[in-house]
């Protein structure tokens, strides 16, 4: 019900009279009256004027089960979501409750991560009130070789919802950072179970540095966060709301082919490193080019002097020669 109250303070700019809450829940005054009282200790500043009903002042940044309900828009994605003040890691939160049958579209939030996962071995700082730490739980009919474009398909929506959220030039660093002025403010950890045929879940771990004013002096050159490139604080759980109906629109256009087809244009237009030179640090042999937009499989195309290359993600990293991206 309290998701359901800040949802209605929210949609109605003025006032919602008690008497309305109550006829639309079924409860007491008493119990409404319960509820707003509740939201205020947790840092809502709602007022109660006599006559005229409620009406909300101001929403704290926080992230509850509750705020994150009333925040959502989305038709399935994220309609099912687990909170958590401190947790491991939402990825391994996520992927344990798709083996107890948690569905489609679950969501795993967590305001703080002790053993925060990044890609390629690495952990991901994730202090307490500073980020969005969450997770997607997917169990799409698709065939596990097609399942690396969700990263990208995941990239497209983030750079979407920083766009709408906070006026910034949000950009993608091929495969799936997202960079603001050149540095990183979002990176995605996609993981996935999986048969030789058939896909069992797929996990899309979404760490955004939003409040974040230092870093650890490994990133300190690479990384930023949304308040340092905007000026002005964020409220976490809009983003995350954002995030979710860009994704909802983005998967429906890469599920009916299965691959970026209806995206490429897009995401090209996104890209942070089209246009750059980059170094591409292959195993066998680092070679150097211009990179020039991605495949419909998500591949980087990248222009050598000699020939044209084909990246996939996953296998190699993919450096800008003149800086990060
Ligand atoms: C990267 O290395 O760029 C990917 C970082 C992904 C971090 C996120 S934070 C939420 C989710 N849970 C994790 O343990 N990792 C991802």
């Amino acid at each position: 019900m309290k998701a359901e109250i800040l949802a209605a303070l929210r949609r109605n700019d003025g006032y919602v009279s008690g008497q309305e809450l109550c006829e639309h829940f079924g409860v007491s005054r008493t119990a409404v009256w319960k509820a707003i009282n509740q939201l205020k200790k947790e840092g809502y500043e709602i007022e109660a004027v006599p006559n005229k009903g409620y009406h909300i002042t101001s929403s704290p940044d926080i992230l509850s089960v509750n705020e994150l309900e009333s925040q959502m828009t989305t038709a399935w994605a994220g309609q099912k979501i687990y909170y958590y003040d401190e947790i491991d890691s939402t990825n391994m939160k996520a992927s344990h409750l798709a083996e107890e049958g948690a569905v489609h579209g679950t969501l795993v939030v967590a305001d703080r991560q002790t053993a925060g996962k990044g890609r390629r071995g690495r952990s991901w700082e994730s202090p307490a009130q500073t980020g969005i730490f969450m997770t997607m739980l997917l169990k799409p009919e698709i065939e596990p070789n097609n399942a690396s474009m969700l990263t990208l398909v995941t990239a497209l929506a983030v750079t979407r919802a920083i766009r709408e959220q906070t006026g910034l030039e949000a950009q993608i660093k091929w495969p799936n950072d997202i960079v603001v002025n050149g540095k990183k403010v979002c990176g995605i950890l996609t993981e996935m179970s999986a048969q030789i045929d058939y896909v069992n879940h797929v996990v899309i771990g979404i760490g955004i540095n939003v409040h974040n004013q230092t870093f650890p002096d490994e990133i300190a050159q690479t990384a930023t966060s949304l308040d340092i490139e905007s000026g002005v604080r964020i409220r976490r759980a809009d983003l995350i709301a954002a995030v979710w109906t860009a994704f909802e629109d983005y998967y429906d256009c890469y599920i009916q082919t299965q691959d970026l087809s209806n995206l490429v244009k897009e995401y090209d237009s996104n890209l942070a490193n089209r246009g750059n030179k980059v170094r591409v640090l292959d195993p066998l042999e680092p070679y150097e080019g211009v990179a020039q937009g991605i495949t419909n499989r998500g591949e980087l195309i990248v222009d050598t002097w000699e020939s044209r290359r084909l990246v996939s993600s996953g296998e190699v990293s993919v450096r800008g020669i003149y800086g990060y991206v």
